[in-house]
């Protein structure tokens, strides 16, 4: 039987090897016996997540970069200004709409024409300003004459969306609309259905609610987009404002 300082030599031995191991990458040994050659390769490849580069954040300024050259799809060829998005880019709440229009094409700004004032005044009746949320859109660039976007437009863009949510990591999403509620939680639910509670979009709380342009032909439904809207307030610690009128 070893004697003490035997076992004590063996232990640092033991150590120096694991550490040796643990300085080259290898950050665990299987457990049981290993037998054969090729199992002890294994063992011993560095992991290569070990050894890679810690990964950075994305910002905001460097995504609308990189879209300012996007020619993915044709709509950039057509497009007046890139409308990449506005807002605190630490919101808690984001609000992510269909697609340009033709006011917003020529201001690069999302949600800046008829429907976007009615969001403006749905946004302050939550107590909060435009600069305090996040707005953008499901495409970046206007679909000519309104029209719907296309799937395949839909497919191209929506890295970006993804990539803008990462980066402002809110707390919660209104996604306003069809569009942007189905592609989101990649769905063909109707609105009507998906409306009125909250879903999970990779963590993050999302609740789909009637765009504004739809508001503007039904005003009959701005009570259930209000009730939408309170819930978000609610899940954000927000105290609705009394309106005197
Ligand atoms: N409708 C949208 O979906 N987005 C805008 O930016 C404007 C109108």
């Amino acid at each position: 039987m070893a004697d003490n300082s035997e076992t004590k030599e063996t232990l640092a031995a033991l150590r120096a090897y694991l550490e040796a191991l643990q300085e080259s990458g290898v950050e665990g040994l299987p457990f049981g016996e290993v037998n054969g050659a090729d199992e002890l390769a294994m063992v011993a490849e560095p992991h290569l997540s070990y050894a890679a580069a810690p990964v950075t954040a994305e910002t905001l300024d460097g995504i609308r970069a990189e879209m300012e050259q996007c020619h993915r799809c044709p709509l950039a060829t057509t497009r007046t200004n890139l409308v990449f998005g506005v807002g605190n880019p630490q919101a808690r709440l984001v609000f992510v709409g269909e697609a340009p229009g033709h006011d917003e094409d020529l201001q690069g700004e999302p949600f800046v024409g008829e429907a976007g004032q009615l969001l403006t005044k749905i946004i302050q009746a939550m107590g909060l300003a435009r600069q305090d949320v996040y707005i953008c859109n499901v495409l970046k660039c206007r679909p000519l004459h309104n029209r719907n976007p296309l799937p395949a437009e839909i497919d191209t863009c929506i890295p970006y969306l993804f990539r803008q949510i990462e980066a402002i990591k809110p707390a919660v999403i209104v996604a306003l609309g069809t569009f942007a509620a189905q592609t989101l939680l990649e769905t063909k639910e109707p609105i009507s259905r998906l409306r009125g509670r909250f879903h999970d979009y990779r963590g993050i709380q999302l609740m789909p609610t009637f765009h504004p342009a739809f508001l503007l032909r039904n005003s009959a439904m701005k009570k259930e987009v209000w009730a939408d809207m309170q819930q978000v307030m609610k899940r954000l610690g927000l105290v609705a404002i009394q309106r005197k009128d």
